[in-house]
């Protein structure tokens, strides 16, 4: 496929405090990386890369295969790293020779609907570098020090930015073997390398499972909502 979408899932959820990795926490009768598939595999045809924690590669693969209906042909799972960032190297060396796009996608934003990787698609067919789903931020934010208040920022400058982040595959090979420090994301260490991020509508069911109020959130939304 012209298409992959690299899911991040080798974090161990420190924050969720399960007592184990976070994509095999359950949301209902399913896991958070389950649900995350279901909805991957929902959207366009693409190569699916699952970046699994060490030891863990067995469990993602069955969950996988049972995500992903007919298109069980198109998945792979590798290993993760100690960060972030690590995990996406590893899920990009898996990537087959026709990918032109890439989508990296957080595991733990298990309800982003397939519509928004179809907007980031589509922004990366339309010529753009890169594609960054975003939601406008809803509090007034502060600059602060550890006891002062410096001044608000203004909100209409600021968004907060979710994930599947999309490229074009050769800019973002090229911006991981040029990266020499951590970023907060893909767009940031794509952004470093000199090339523009479009901006897309985000979704708010697209928020990330972090802590135990998240994992309710979640709870509730799919005990109300089909997909
Ligand atoms: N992730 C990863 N490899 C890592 C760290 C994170 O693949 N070494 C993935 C997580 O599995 C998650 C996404 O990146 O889907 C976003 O990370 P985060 O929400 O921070 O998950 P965790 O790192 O697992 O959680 P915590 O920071 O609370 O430990
Ligand atoms: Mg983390």
């Amino acid at each position: 496929p012209r298409i992959a979408v690299i899911v991040v899932a080798a974090g161990s959820g420190e924050r969720l405090g399960a007592g184990g990795p976070k994509a095999f926490v359950g949301i209902d009768e399913h896991t958070i990386l389950r649900h995350a598939l279901t909805r991957v595999f929902a959207a366009p045809e693409a190569q699916v890369v699952i970046v699994a924690p060490r030891g863990r590669e067995g469990d993602a693969l069955t969950e996988a295969l049972e995500a992903a209906g007919d298109r069980r042909d198109l998945v792979s799972v590798v290993t993760g790293g100690d960060t972030r960032q690590a995990s996406v190297a590893s899920g990009l060396a898996a990537l087959w020779a026709d990918v032109e796009i890439v989508l990296v996608h957080d595991a733990a934003r298990a309800l982003t609907p397939p519509a928004v990787f179809e907007r980031v698609i589509a922004t990366i067919d339309s010529g753009r570098d890169g594609a960054l789903p975003v939601l406008p931020v809803v509090d007034t934010i502060k600059r602060v020090t550890d006891t002062e208040v410096l001044h608000a920022v203004d909100r209409d400058e600021l968004a907060a930015a979710q994930t599947p982040q999309g490229f074009r595959r050769d800019i973002l090979d090229a911006a991981y073997r040029g990266a020499d420090r951590e970023f907060t994301d893909d767009a940031a260490l794509v952004g470093a390398a000199g090339h523009g991020v479009f901006v897309v509508a985000g979704d708010p069911r697209s928020f990330k499972i972090t802590t135990p109020a998240d994992l309710e959130r979640a709870r509730s939304l799919v005990a109300t909502s089909p997909l």
